[in-house]
Parts: C-alpha cells; sequence; structure tokens
C-alpha cells in the first residue's frame, strides 16, 4: 500500500485532486492518502501557508501529490513551493512535454524532457532594498558546483536510462560568466562522462527562438532554475497548454509531484480545470514508486479520454468539463 501526503493546493487545485481521487480509485491503485494543507487552506486553519504539521507529514512519508499554490506578487508571504523544493532539497524538476496527436497545436512531433535545478539561482528570489526610500532593489543569483552537477548528472542518467539520444544545456555564460559559466562549465565535464549522448548547449534567447522555429530537435533539455520555469512553460504551450503536462519536484530523500501550471484563478471553480496535467503527474508519481504498470494504465486511459472532445475541457478544444474529463478517464480505466 503506497502512503502519500496529498495537498489539494489553491484555486482549481481542489478539482483537479478531486480528479485525481477518482481516477486512482477506478484504476483500483493500492494507496492511502495522507490529507494535509498549504498555501491558502494553510492561512486559513493554522494562519500559516506551510504549517509545521504539513512539513512534519512530508518528513515522515517522503513522498507528496501537491496541488498548486497561490504565491502573493509584489509583498506577501514567500512562495511555498521555493521553501518545499529547498527544504526537502529537491534539486531536481523533471518537466516532460510531448504531443498529442488529438490535441492539436501549431507543432508536431515534440517530445522533450526538461530538467530544471530547483533550488538555487535567481528563482530562489534572495533579494534585498538597496537604500532606505526603496527605489533600488537588488536580487542575488547563487550557483554552485555541487548543485549544478546533481542536476545534470540527472539529465544525463535520465537520457541513459531511456534511450535519449542528446541533452541540451540551456545558459547565458555570454553574460552571467560565473554563475551560469559555472553551470556550463561543469555539463561539459559531466557530457564527457557518457560519450553515446550527444551534448550541446544553446544560449537562452535563442533557445527560446528554436523552442518555436523547430522545437523537434530538442530531447533532454537541462537548465537553471528561473530559465527552466518559463522554457517549461513555453514547451508546454507548443503541446497543448498548462493544461496538458505533468512534473516531479525529486530529491536525494524527498520527492513532491506537482503539475506545471498554478492555482489558475481565472477559471477557479467553474469547471474548467483540465485535470489531465495532475494526472500526469501523478503518474510519474506511480512510476517513482515503482507502480509503473498502474501508471501506463492511466496514461493510456488519459490518452483516449483525450480522443473524445466531448469529454474534453475547453482550454484543448473540448466542450466538457473537469467532471465529464475525469469521468471518461475513469470509464476507460476500469474497463
Ligand atoms: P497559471 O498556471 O495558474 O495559469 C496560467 C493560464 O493557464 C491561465 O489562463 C489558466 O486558466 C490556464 N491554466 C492553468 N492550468 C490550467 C488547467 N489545468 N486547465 C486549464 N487551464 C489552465 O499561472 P498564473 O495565472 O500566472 O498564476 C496563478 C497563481 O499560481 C499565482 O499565484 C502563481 O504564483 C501560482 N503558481 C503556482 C505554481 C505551483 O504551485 N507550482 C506554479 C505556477 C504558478
Ligand atoms: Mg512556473
Amino acid at each position: 500500500m503506497h502512503q502519500v501526503v496529498l495537498i489539494p493546493g489553491d484555486g482549481i487545485g481542489q478539482e483537479i485532486t478531486e480528479s485525481v481521487k477518482a481516477v486512482f480509485s477506478a484504476a483500483k491503485v493500492k494507496i492511502n492518502w495522507i490529507d494535509a494543507v498549504a498555501g491558502m487552506a494553510g492561512v486559513d486553519q493554522y494562519d500559516d501557508p506551510l504549517p509545521e504539521e504539513t512539513l512534519d507529514l512530508i518528513k515522515l512519508y517522503k513522498i507528496a501529490l501537491k496541488g498548486p499554490l497561490t504565491t502573493p506578487v509584489g509583498g506577501g508571504f514567500r512562495s511555498v513551493n521555493v521553501t518545499l523544493r529547498k527544504a526537502f532539497d529537491l534539486y531536481c524538476n523533471i518537466r516532460p512535454a510531448f504531443s498529442i496527436a488529438s490535441v492539436p497545436t501549431p507543432f508536431t512531433l515534440v517530445d522533450m524532457v526538461m530538467f530544471r535545478e530547483n533550488t538555487q539561482g535567481l528563482y530562489i528570489g534572495q533579494e534585498r532594498w538597496l537604500n532606505d526610500e526603496q527605489t533600488i532593489a537588488e536580487s542575488k543569483a547563487v550557483i554552485s558546483r555541487n548543485a549544478s552537477e546533481k542536476i545534470i548528472r540527472a539529465a544525463f542518467e535520465y537520457a541513459k536510462l531511456h534511450n535519449r539520444k542528446k541533452v541540451t544545456l540551456v545558459h547565458k555564460a555570454n553574460i552571467l560568466k560565473l554563475t551560469t559559466g559555472l553551470f556550463l562549465q561543469v555539463g561539459k565535464e559531466i557530457a564527457a562522462l557518457y560519450p553515446d549522448i550527444q551534448f550541446e548547449d544553446l544560449i537562452v534567447d535563442n533557445m527560446a527562438m528554436q523552442m518555436v522555429i523547430r522545437p523537434q530537435r530538442f530531447d533532454v533539455v537541462v537548465t537553471t532554475n528561473l530559465f527552466g520555469d518559463i522554457l517549461s512553460d513555453l514547451a508546454s504551450g507548443l503541446v497543448g497548454g498548462l493544461g496538458v503536462t505533468g512534473s516531479a519536484n525529486i530529491g536525494t530523500d524527498y520527492a513532491i509531484f506537482e503539475a506545471v501550471h498554478g492555482s489558475a484563478p481565472d477559471i477557479a471553480g467553474q469547471g474548467k480545470a483540465n485535470p489531465t496535467a495532475f494526472l500526469f503527474s501523478a503518474c510519474m508519481m506511480l512510476d517513482y514508486l515503482g507502480d509503473a504498470e498502474k501508471a501506463e494504465k492511466i496514461r493510456q486511459a488519459i490518452l483516449k479520454a483525450l480522443e473524445n472532445k466531448s469529454v474534453c475541457t475547453g482550454d484543448i478544444g473540448g466542450k466538457g468539463t473537469t467532471s465529464t474529463f475525469t469521468g471518461e478517464v475513469c470509464r476507460l480505466v476500469g474497463k
């Protein structure tokens, strides 16, 4: 029996969480969900967006499935996502983006897996005011050899294990010569240890353009935290949007699975949320738990359900709702 901490999260979190629970139940996955709260629900119940109780549960069970959490823009509390990734050293953020035949976009045959360093760089938000008037602000980016080695190695090991042909490292070492320069240097050293895997490096602005011109040329991609945040949303856009891309945050001892997308307040509570992304994240979790058979069964049911536009959500051109889609996946997976 798997034991997994379940954090529904904010906005569309509740709706997509119900979907995963229903599909897992229909697929007869042997799982015990341990309920926990974070984000706005944490503030409501414990006056804390990341309650100690939730941290203790993750420490105990080591694996969590987490819905999106709203982070206030500008002021307010620090991102709970960033805190969780740092607290459990979830250095490896894996974000696959692949074309789905029944979800048409201007791009076909995209199949890339992005590895984003998850604990360092500008994204961590180490900022301060440089004067009392608060008219000048500073942001600090720290990149270490150790953390770079871990994420780049993870990308190459993944490539080796899954018979992927190429690793592309994305950086801005022409301008940020020390921080992303170090990341690139480490990448070159590690690439030399994997002579059977092709290695290339691209500067991030060029990468953004190449991803739109010819995304099929990318296989495994590895990059620093903020670039990975932005480019993985871009990758989602190539294959149908944020409603269809799952993701995993993995460290040495802990793992937290979540979708690439956020809490989508614009569509929350309206039955418009596409649960596919969160379902794919939950399948990545099953793979991690060694339950690859159930993961594949659920994935196949999702792909089949995506062919039926009358049940799919509007973001991918469907006429249905979160629950009609969930119902169809449950029906297919229970067959
Ligand atoms: P978002 O990812 O929530 O939404 C961007 C756009 O994509 C919106 O138009 C939304 O309706 C759509 N969308 C997202 N997920 C969808 C789904 N499953 N089905 C259909 N449409 C979907 O990004 P936004 O609006 O910039 O951020 C909202 C909040 O989420 C912010 O507070 C942000 O900090 C937070 N956030 C949290 C993340 C996490 O918990 N890992 C990740 C990204 C953002
Ligand atoms: Mg993001």
